[in-house]
């Protein structure tokens, strides 16, 4: 199937990421956010992103133009009506998720693939909200999204074939490179993460070492990039307590269990990054 226009559900961290990568890979693409607000401050992200890409000459001028001039932002679920494939970034709450994809199904033209970039929902549950089960799959990006090469794409018992193909296909176009999972809690990426994030919080809970000690541990003696405390100010501490709930919910592993630590500080507003307090203060 041929892929011409992208729709983006929800234009906030992932969805800024996904909706520039989309539109600087050749895509009209479309974005919607449910307030004026909302849908300036992700468009100023990616306008952002971009300007800081040709300040490098990583882009020129030129580029830069001809993606924005790519880009729709919208409020109306309306202006998915000509789009081939949609990729829905709200935020991690099944109900929401079963709205927004009862609303696609009805706006969009029978071919159009929806998909999710949910990192632990049944992605089963939110295609049977739907009257094309067959054509809702996961396509689960990381964050930062320009940047990180991996997508998983997940599919589920009724997943057909041909849209399992057009989704790696598209996912390729976009520079990925994609691995398959099966439509079980976290996939592989979050399955691994989260239990070890959430050990990292118990860990400083417990006094056993500080969170400056833990993340030079695994920077230095495992050699990644970030550790996990800076990592869950980037993901954001609201998403990860999410996910962490929903896993914990479907397996009852205590493994996923969120530490009270981390629900007090999402209680608190403390969720990262994104308001300027976390386990670090970004002020
Ligand atoms: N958007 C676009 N580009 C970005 C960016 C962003 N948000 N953040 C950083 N970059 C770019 C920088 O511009 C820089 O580009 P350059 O090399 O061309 O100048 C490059 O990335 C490196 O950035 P920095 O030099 O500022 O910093 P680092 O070298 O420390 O890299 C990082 C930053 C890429 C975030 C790196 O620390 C990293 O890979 N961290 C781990 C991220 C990770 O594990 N993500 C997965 C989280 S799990 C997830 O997303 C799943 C979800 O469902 C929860």
């Amino acid at each position: 199937m041929e892929i011409k226009k992208v729709g983006v559900v929800g234009c906030g961290l992932m969805g800024a990421g996904i909706t520039k990568v989309c539109a600087q890979s050749g895509y009209q693409t479309v974005v919607s956010e449910i307030n004026q607000q909302l849908l300036d401050k992700g468009l100023g992200v990616v306008k952002s992103s971009l300007a800081k890409g040709v300040e490098k000459g990583k882009l020129t001028e030129t580029d830069m133009q001809a993606t924005l001039d790519r880009l729709k932002g919208t409020l109306s679920v309306d202006d998915f009506k000509d789009c081939d494939f949609i990729i829905e970034a709200v935020i991690e709450n099944m109900e929401l998720k079963k709205k927004v994809f009862a609303d696609l199904d009805r706006v969009c033209p029978k071919h159009t693939i929806l998909s999710t970039n949910t990192s632990c929902l049944s992605i089963i549950d939110i295609a049977m909200a739907t009257k094309r089960p067959d054509k809702v799959l996961g396509m689960h990006f990381f964050n930062p999204v320009p940047i990180m090469r991996l997508l998983e794409i997940v599919k589920t018992v009724v997943t057909s074939e041909e849209t399992l193909n057009s989704a790696k296909a598209f996912g390729q176009t976009l520079g990925k490179t994609i691995v398959i999972a099966q439509d079980a809690p976290g996939f592989i990426v979050s399955r691994l993460l989260i239990p070890y994030m959430l050990d990292s919080i118990r860990m400083l809970e417990t006094g056993y070492a500080t969170k400056e000690d833990i993340d030079q541990a695994v920077k230095l003696g495992l050699n990644f990039p970030m550790g996990p405390f800076e990592l869950g100010d980037l993901v954001g501490l609201d998403t990860t307590y999410f996910i962490a709930c929903a896993m914990y919910d479907e397996l009852k592993d205590p493994r996923f269990a969120p530490p009270i630590l981390l629900k007090k500080m999402v209680t608190a507003g403390y969720l990262g990054r994104k308001t300027g307090k976390g386990f670090y203060d970004y002020k």
